[in-house]
């Protein structure tokens, strides 16, 4: 008999270029998980549009639509519970994750962040990177937890740096490693291969 699917939820806030490489690879059966639902926190998220070519169920949450940040994020898990969400994945989701979702899916949240943590964490990582002048920069998989950017990682890749590099070169070269390194995160994470010992991952 084979284990059910781990239902994945994806959280956007923008385009979503990350979300469509996750779709990509179940498409193409690089990844087997279900894509369950898409959640997106702005309604002008260009992401929307793309979940909706693919079929995915997405909802809208605006956290002005609520008293509170805490209501906000109860809605959000109910709704992650009606679709038995067991991975919550966030692809450019631009907020904070707070303790109620944090509670309610524990180890369970993922993200990508566009550095090698824990360097530039935060926003504008890229633009951290070069106006710092490192030689690599790169990108991380890393489980959510109430540290910003500072869960334990779970994947990373490094990108050269060039001294030329703007900005926008260096995102659109980490961009495409981010595209390759998320997948292989959910994959590890739907074949029960990561394990948080004292705050690292272990790969089994
Ligand atoms: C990516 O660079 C990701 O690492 C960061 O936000 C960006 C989202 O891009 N967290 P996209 O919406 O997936 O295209």
């Amino acid at each position: 008999m084979t284990d059910k699917l781990l239902r994945l939820a994806i959280m956007i806030s923008g385009r979503g270029s990350n979300m469509e490489a996750v779709i990509k690879s179940v498409d193409q059966g690089l990844l087997n998980v279900k894509l369950a639902v898409v959640i997106s926190n702005n309604p002008e998220a260009k992401g929307i549009d793309v979940a909706r070519k693919y079929k995915i169920p997405v909802y809208v949450f605006e956290i002005k639509d609520y008293k509170s940040k805490d209501e906000y994020e109860k809605a959000i898990v109910k709704l992650l519970y009606e679709y038995e969400a067991g991975l919550v994945a966030l692809a450019g989701y631009m907020k904070i994750v707070g303790p109620v979702m944090l509670r309610a899916f524990k180890d369970r949240i993922i993200n990508i962040h566009p550095s090698l943590l824990p360097a530039f964490k935060g926003l504008k990582a890229q633009k951290q990177a070069v106006d710092y002048g490192v030689r690599y920069s790169g990108c991380s998989v890393h489980f959510v937890n109430d540290t910003l950017d500072g869960g334990p990682v779970i994947l990373q890749e490094a990108v050269p740096v060039d001294i030329d590099d703007t900005e926008e070169t260096l995102s659109s070269k980490i961009l495409k490693y981010e595209h390759i390194l998320f997948s292989q995160a959910i994959k590890l994470y739907s074949e029960n291969r990561l394990k948080i010992v004292n705050n690292k991952v272990k790969i089994i």
